[in-house]
């Protein structure tokens, strides 16, 4: 469904009831990438999968920040009058998950990290990112499926599981050109989010697929050695994956995120 947020219009899943557990997608995706976890998780809890600005059936305008993120997430949990959600990211979506958290720490209940991490870009990422703007700019969605696609997905998943492959790059072919430069401005320019991670008060999860060239685990273990004792609930190391751990290692991803959901929920 599309909803006004006050923030502009969303595209959003929102399936189930219960404890609620939005779902942040990653670079350059859309709300399918939850698709399998929606479809699972939603027997137990309250699925919220959001378009991110710039992508899918979301508004697709300027500021181009991790705050102006982090807003639209809050203003989707007032129009659905949500008071506390468990928030789960992947890459770009974790970041997103990490603005939300210096923003309005007092509405996150839990936290589901994966395939992603806390640093800033350093020069050279920068400097990568501001190349691949300028191929946007010049070629299209193409550069950026040439650039990203073949790190993206394990090398299981590229020798074994063409229709997964498939899936990703069709995905990553909605984005427009617009959205793809805002968000890569965004992440370009995102702040450090170590403190954040430093000051995490809720149940931390966090996953990665053990082929993730993009945010390899050692990124995770760094994440999770952050975090002060008592939060982080498990670090899954998802054997098989790469950076797209939810679509390329559904059920082991499904387990994780419905095993946590459970603890939160008895807390
Ligand atoms: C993503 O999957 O969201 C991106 O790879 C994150 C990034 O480029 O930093």
């Amino acid at each position: 469904m599309i909803i006004e947020t006050g923030n502009g219009h969303v595209g959003v899943d929102d399936v189930g009831t219960g404890l609620p557990v939005v779902l942040l997608h990653g670079f350059p995706h859309t709300r399918a990438l939850w698709a399998q976890q929606v479809a699972s998780l939603s027997m137990r809890a309250r699925c919220i999968a959001p378009d991110l600005r710039g992508f899918g059936a979301s508004v697709v305008d300027a500021p181009w920040t991790m705050e102006q993120y982090a807003s639209d997430v809050r203003a989707l949990l007032d129009a659905l009058e949500i008071e506390r959600a468990v928030l789960a990211g992947l890459s770009m979506g974790g970041y997103v998950a990490m603005a939300c958290l210096r923003a309005f720490p007092e509405r996150v209940i839990g936290l589901a990290l994966l395939d992603t991490q806390a640093g800033a870009d350093d020069d050279a990422a920068r400097a990568k990112r501001d190349a691949l703007i300028t191929q946007v700019r010049a070629r299209g969605v193409d550069a950026v499926v040439d650039a990203m696609l073949p790190g993206m997905l394990g090398k299981t998943t590229r020798s074994q599981r063409p229709d997964v492959v498939a899936d990703v790059e069709s995905m990553m072919r909605e984005a427009t050109p617009e959205g793809i430069v805002g968000a890569l401005q965004a992440m370009r320019d995102r702040p450090d989010s170590t403190e954040t991670i430093r000051t995490v008060q809720v149940p931390t999860m966090i996953i990665v697929g053990d082929e993730d060239v993009l945010t390899p685990p050692a990124k995770s273990q760094a994440l999770a050695a952050l975090l002060p004792p008592g939060t982080v609930c498990r670090l899954d190391v998802i054997v098989g994956s790469g950076h797209v751990s939810c679509m390329e290692r559904p059920s082991a991803v499904n387990y994780a995120l419905a095993e946590f959901v459970e603890l939160v929920q008895s807390r």
